[in-house]
């Protein structure tokens, strides 16, 4: 898998506010009520061209797609327009948690982003979060597989529900529909479950992470996925700059917030040391943890720096690493609107 994707989610149509929903569909589709949604007017260019530049222009091999992100048809027609071979690219896509999880609903799920994207294959699917609800939305998905109905407290069991969906994971893996299997946003507990039931292990995880949530949780979940061969993928690595700030302290107290965390004053001064830009300094400082990321750009210049990290390498030295990872953390009691913050969200 290339160590650096393209990060697919939430390209608004202009700026439209992080994470509104459908975030760019540009695909008619059919609300959980059963209502058919047509696609907003211009929605979707975005994606097509973040991926014809990505592809064509920056020399960037991996795809982080995902059903929920509403823009797959779009990213097909941008693979499409790049002429780069469908062998050559690395797409990673997502199961749930806006469709149905369980057994039926994720083989089902799984062969709709195949037509969605225009191939025959899946390099890595995940299942995109623990839960099938996103604890920001309101409403409730539905599935066929009982214990996934979140609607019927009877029934409802969400770690039956967790390995029924895996277990359909492993069946797409052995048909080889799927190259690959993983999961997103687990926290130890549900890795273990899958070690517990001695199931076919996740071959990745993917989980916010920048230098502001590392140690308060970030650190151990690294260890212990690398103890057990999981392999962690960053997403948010530059900390979704255009929808998130981050905490100002003085003298061990919150003062105020940066507007993104490429405003914080080590990583504008580390910037200057290494003379590279302060993203390169966060992409690196993930890199030499062995984490691969995801960031997502819809600027060609930024994609370049992003990619150049790998081609055109530097090293931050390990007193540098650790300095990184001694900042100011970003807690939910910082900033509880931040969507990771809102409900039970099952975060690691
Ligand atoms: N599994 C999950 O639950 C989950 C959740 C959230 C996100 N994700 C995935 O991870 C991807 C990335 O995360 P994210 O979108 O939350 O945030 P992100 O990648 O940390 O931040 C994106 C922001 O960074 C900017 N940027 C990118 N490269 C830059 C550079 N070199 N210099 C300056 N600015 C730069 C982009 O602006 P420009 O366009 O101007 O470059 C954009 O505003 C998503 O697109 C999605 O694929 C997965």
């Amino acid at each position: 898998m290339p160590a650096i994707g393209l990060g697919l989610g939430f390209y608004g149509k202009n700026n439209e506010p992080y994470g509104t929903y459908p975030e760019c569909g540009i695909e008619p589709h059919t609300d959980f009520s059963g209502h058919v949604i047509p696609p907003p007017p211009g929605c979707g260019l975005n994606t097509q061209k973040a991926v014809y530049i990505w592809l064509n222009k920056v020399g960037g091999r991996r795809l982080d797609c995902c059903n929920s992100y509403y823009n797959q048809k779009s990213v097909a027609r941008g693979i499409q327009q790049s002429g780069v071979n469908r062998s050559e690219i690395f797409i990673l896509s997502k199961v749930g948690p806006e469709f149905g999880l369980g057994f039926n609903d994720t083989i089902n799920q799984a062969m709709g982003i195949l037509q969605e994207l225009q191939t025959s294959w899946i390099d890595l699917l995940l299942v995109h979060w623990p839960v099938m609800k996103h604890p920001r939305e309101s409403y409730i998905p539905k599935s066929s597989d009982p214990t996934c109905n979140m609607s019927n407290p009877l029934t409802y069991d969400e770690k039956s529900c967790r390995l029924s969906t895996w277990s359909a994971m492993i069946t797409l893996f052995n048909r080889g529909i799927v190259r690959s299997i993983g999961v997103s946003n687990y926290n130890t507990t549900h890795l273990q479950e899958i070690i517990d039931a001695k199931m076919l292990l996740p071959s990745i995880n993917q989980v916010a992470f920048n230098p502001y949530n590392y140690r308060t949780g970030r650190a151990d979940l690294l260890k212990f996925c690398q103890k057990n061969n999981i392999q962690l993928v960053a997403y948010s690595p530059i900390g979704a700059l255009d929808a998130h700030q981050f905490p100002v302290t003085h003298e061990g107290k919150v003062t105020g917030m940066y507007p993104t965390l490429l405003q914080d004053p080590l990583i504008i001064s580390l910037a200057r040391t290494y003379k590279r830009t302060e993203a390169q300094v966060l992409l690196r400082w993930i890199h030499q943890q062995g984490v691969a990321s995801n960031p997502r750009s819809m600027n060609e210049t930024h994609m370049k720096e992003n990619l150049d990290i790998l081609s055109n390498p530097f090293t931050i030295s390990d007193d540098d690493m650790i300095r990184i990872a001694n900042l100011v953390q970003d807690t939910c009691e910082v900033d509880p609107s931040w969507y990771e913050c809102v409900g039970d969200g099952n975060l690691p």
